[in-house]
């Protein structure tokens, strides 16, 4: 069955911070992820795949306002193949769990699925370190899915070049908490899109051509509130396909349960707009190039304008891609 929205790829998800240097810091020198600061107050980070974690500066007082007891269920994971790397990577954390700020470093947990733990930055954010096959959670999934956007730009890329402490292989998901997972799969399946495989009864994974995941847990959290922060994100074509998309969600705010609707903005760099669900979960749809972020890692560092390319006098990302296709072309010589 058609969708109802036609999302092409799962985007992106956000982390929240206080301190972009301190956080480069964090993502890059210590979990070893991709990071391109895109103004004094945000970042974009990926690892493995063009599915990007975009970092916010909320401040010390927003962060403190925001009381998210349910932030532990929104972590993005990041895999070792083998149990041996995850206690290794539980011991380097302890050991400079003082110079990285981190807040917490969770006992090592044994599961089916291997071993795993969690980190809890200096910003409240959750990282889970876990023991996870090559490939992440593709295996899962019946059939392939298009991942030649989540891949493009990984052919040559060297991960034994970091330097950073640890060094996982990818980034294989986010975690995002439901009410009830078959109420919330309709959803998933029906306007977005989404691929998705029952793992228990509590436990879901959708992707979207996509290598990353989002790993869907049912929970009965009771504060599910200031979720917009942490959205999670789609591209689409073009300002009107955003109008498009908009007015689906509109149409079907009683069917699905939509709680906020907002306006589309045209805030961080682009034309979009968020909207909240039946469980409070926020969700973003705007306009952006095929494969999302990955423009930002390859037009060669952090960006010097708010949000735009730093390279041959583009001023905006529109010029470095095809207007038909939406597909990044990089700086066309004419
Ligand atoms: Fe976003």
């Amino acid at each position: 069955m058609k969708p109802l929205i036609d999302l092409p790829f799962l985007s992106h998800g956000h982390a929240t911070l206080k301190d972009v240097e301190q956080s480069v810091r964090f993502y890059r020198d210590f979990i070893g992820l991709d990071v391109v600061k895109t103004s004094p107050r945000t970042l974009v980070a990926r690892l493995g795949s063009n599915t990007a974690i975009v970092g916010v500066t909320l401040g010390e007082k927003g962060l403190a306002k925001a009381n998210r007891p349910w932030l532990k269920n929104a972590h993005f994971g990041f895999d070792f193949p083998t149990a041996d790397e995850v206690k290794e990577a539980h011991e380097l954390s302890l050991l400079h769990q003082e110079s990285f700020h981190i807040k917490n470093v969770g006992d090592l947990v044994e599961s089916d699925e291997g071993l795993s733990f969690l980190l809890l930055d200096q910003d409240g954010n959750y990282w889970e370190i876990l023991e996870n096959q090559i490939g992440g959670y593709t295996r899962y999934f019946d059939g392939e899915c298009d991942t030649r956007h989540a891949l493009a730009s990984f052919s040559e890329r060297n991960l034994e070049n970091r330097k950073s402490i640890l060094k996982p292989l990818l980034m294989s998901h986010m975690t995002c908490e439901v009410i009830d997972i078959e109420k919330s799969r309709v959803l998933y399946e029906e306007v977005f899109g989404l691929d998705c495989i029952r793992l228990t009864s509590k436990r879901m994974l959708g992707r979207l051509n996509s290598v990353a995941v989002i790993d869907f847990i049912e929970t009965d959290s009771e504060l599910r509130e200031h979720k917009m922060h942490n959205h999670i994100g789609f591209d689409v074509a073009g300002p009107e396909n955003v109008d498009i998309a908009r007015q689906i969600i509109v149409d079907n705010q009683e069917k699905f349960g939509f709680d906020v609707i907002h306006k589309t903005s045209g805030s961080h760099g682009t034309y979009g707009f968020t909207f909240s669900d039946l469980d409070n979960n926020a969700w973003q749809i705007e306009d952006y190039p095929r494969g999302g972020y990955y423009w930002m890692f390859e037009q060669g560092g952090d960006l010097l304008n708010k949000f735009q390319p730093n390279v041959g006098g583009v001023e905006d990302w529109h010029q470095l891609i095809d207007p038909e296709t939406y597909e990044y072309t990089g700086v066309k010589n004419n």
